[in-house]
C-alpha cells in the first residue's frame, strides 16, 4: 500500500520503519526538517531498540521518502497515518494546535485529490475530537463529504518507548473506531496479521479506550507505589507482596472488579482500607490516591442521589438494600445510604430485597437493622408488585434472575428506573429507563 505517515516522533518513524520493512511504500513528513534529513540519510530520528539497523535496511530497500509538502504526501499515498504531537498546555488541556493546522492543509488538499483518501489518527486525542473539530475542518477546507470524499477513523497507538518496535509488532490489540467500513478494510490490511484480536468500535469510543488505558496504567504504578510506601512503614517487602497480589488472577489480574455500577459497600472493603489508612497516617506515610478512593465511592453515590432528586418523583421504590446481589448484609451498603437520604428528604420510600426480607424473617440481620437502620425497616416489604405498583420511580441495585423476571413485567411505562447494576435488556426496555452512568 502507498502510506504518507505525518509526523516521525516515537510513533511516526517507528511506524514508518515497520511498514517500509513489511513491504509497504511509505512517505514520511514532518515539519522538523532534521528529522527528514536524519531519515533521508538512513537514520534514525528517535533513540529506540532495534530502529538503528531498521531504519538503515528500509531506507536501503528504497520504499522510503520524506517531505515537508502535505500536498505531494497525499497526491503520493492513499492512506495517511496522522501522528503529530498532542502535548499538555500549560491549563492541563490537551494542545492540539499542530493537529488543528494538519487537518486544515489535509482538507485543502483533498479538493484537488480526484480519489478517496483514507485518514488514520493515531495521536491521542480528547474523545470528541476527530467528530467534532477535525472533520469539521477537513470538510470545509475539502469542500467534501466524510465517507464519500474521503474516510476518517481513529487507531489508537499502544506502543510504548523503549521496546516500541516490539510493541509494534506484538500489540495488545488493534482498534479501530470508525463510522464507515471502508477505513476499517484498509487498517485490517495493514495490521490485520499482527498477532492480536483486531476490533473495530465507535471512533468516540477508541478514542476514550486510549485515555482510559493510559489513566490505568498511571493507577496502576501509583497503587504498586503507595502499596510499596506502606509496606516499608508495615516492615513487609513491597516485591514479595505485590508478587504474591499477582498470583491471583481471579480477582486481581482479571475482569472482576472492572465493570462500571454502583459504589462498593459491605462488611470488608471500607473498613479495611480505612484501616490501611490510619495506619499510614499514623506513620507518617502519605497516600494520596488510597486516601480519596472512598471520596469517590461517595461521589458515585451523590450522583445517584442526584438523578433520583432531578426527576421530581416522590414515591420511590428502591430494588436492593444489601451491599450486593445475594447477600444480606446490610453493612455500610450504600443502598442504605440511598435509602436515609430519600427518607430525610421526607419521600415516600418502599424497599425491596429477597435476601434481606427472608433474612428479616428467619433472624438473621434482624438486630442490624433494628440497631443501625430501624427507620429503613418499616419500609421493606416482601411484595415486589405492590412495590412496583406504588412507586413512581425505581432505582434497581440487585439483578437477580427472579427479581429481574417480575420487574421485566410489572414496570409501567410511565415509571422511571435508575438502573444502578446494568440490568438485563428486558428490563432495561421497561419503563422510562435511565442508567446510572450509562
Ligand atoms: N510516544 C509514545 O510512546 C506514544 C504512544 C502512544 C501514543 N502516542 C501519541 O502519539 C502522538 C505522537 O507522539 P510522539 O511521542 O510520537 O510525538 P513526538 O513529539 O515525538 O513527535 C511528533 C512529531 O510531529 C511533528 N509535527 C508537528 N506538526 C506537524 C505537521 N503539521 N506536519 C507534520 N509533522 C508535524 C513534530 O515535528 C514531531 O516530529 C501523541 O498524540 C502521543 O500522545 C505516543
Amino acid at each position: 500500500m502507498d502510506i504518507s505517515i505525518f509526523g516521525l516522533g516515537y510513533v511516526g518513524a517507528v511506524s514508518l520503519a515497520c511498514l517500509a520493512r513489511d513491504g509497504h511504500r511509505v512517505v514520511g513528513v514532518d515539519v522538523d526538517q532534521t528529522k527528514l534529513d536524519l531519515i533521508g540519510a538512513g537514520k534514525t530520528p528517535v533513540v529506540e531498540e532495534g530502529m538503528v539497523q531498521l531504519m538503515k535496511d528500509v531506507v536501503a530497500g528504497g520504499r522510503v521518502s520524506v517531505t515537508r509538502d502535505t500536498r505531494d504526501a497525499i497526491m503520493r499515498s492513499e492512506l495517511s497515518l496522522i501522528c503529530v504531537g498532542t502535548p499538555s498546555a500549560p491549563n492541563g488541556s490537551q494542545d492540539q494546535s499542530a493537529m488543528l493546522r494538519l487537518a486544515s492543509d489535509i482538507g485543502i488538499v483533498l479538493r484537488d485529490l480526484s480519489r478517496p483518501h483514507v485518514i488514520v489518527f493515531r495521536s491521542t486525542l480528547v474523545p470528541g475530537t476527530v467528530e467534532e473539530v477535525l472533520r469539521p475542518i477537513i470538510e470545509r477546507e475539502s469542500g467534501k463529504k466524510d465517507g464519500e470524499g474521503f474516510h476518517l477513523c481513529f487507531q489508537p497507538e499502544f506502543l510504548r518507548e523503549g521496546s516500541s518496535i516490539r510493541d509494534y509488532d506484538k500489540p495488545p490489540f488493534t482498534i479501530v473506531g470508525a463510522n464507515t467500513p471502508q477505513p476499517t478494510e484498509r487498517l485490517r490490511e495493514l495490521f490485520g496479521h499482527l498477532p492480536c484480536e483486531f476490533y473495530s468500535t465507535s471512533v468516540r469510543a477508541a478514542e476514550m479506550v486510549k485515555y482510559c488505558c493510559n489513566n490505568f496504567h498511571a493507577l496502576k504504578i501509583t497503587f504498586a507505589n503507595e502499596t510499596a510506601r506502606l509496606c516499608e512503614a508495615m516492615r513487609v517487602d513491597p516485591f514479595e507482596v505485590m508478587d504474591l497480589v499477582c498470583q491471583d488472577r481471579q480477582l486481581n489480574i482479571s475482569p472482576a472488579y472492572l465493570k462500571p455500577g454502583f459504589a462498593f459497600g459491605g462488611s470488608c472493603l471500607p473498613k479495611d482500607l480505612r484501616a490501611s489508612l490510619y495506619f499510614a497516617k499514623t506513620h507518617d506515610v502519605e497516600l494520596p490516591m488510597l486516601g480519596h478512593i472512598l471520596q469517590s465511592n461517595r461521589a458515585h453515590v451523590d450522583h445517584a442521589i442526584a438523578k433520583v432528586m432531578a426527576s421530581g418523583k416522590r414515591r420511590i421504590g428502591v430494588i436492593g438494600l444489601s451491599f450486593k446481589t445475594g447477600t444480606d448484609d446490610l453493612r455500610e451498603s450504600p443502598m442504605v445510604l440511598l435509602t436515609e437520604h430519600f427518607i430525610g428528604k421526607g419521600l415516600s420510600v418502599r424497599v425491596y430485597d429477597p435476601e434481606v426480607h427472608l433474612s428479616r424473617l428467619l433472624g438473621a440481620n434482624r438486630r442490624f437493622i433494628e440497631q443501625h437502620v430501624p427507620h429503613i425497616g418499616s419500609m421493606i416489604h416482601g411484595d415486589l408488585n405492590s412495590i412496583v405498583a406504588e412507586s413512581d420511580l425505581l432505582i434497581v441495585g440487585l439483578n437477580d434472575a427472579t427479581t429481574m423476571e417480575q420487574l421485566a413485567s410489572s414496570v409501567r411505562d410511565d415509571q422511571i428506573v435508575i438502573d444502578l447494576v446494568r440490568l438485563p435488556e428486558s428490563v432495561r426496555l421497561r419503563g422510562q429507563y435511565q442508567g446510572l452512568c450509562w
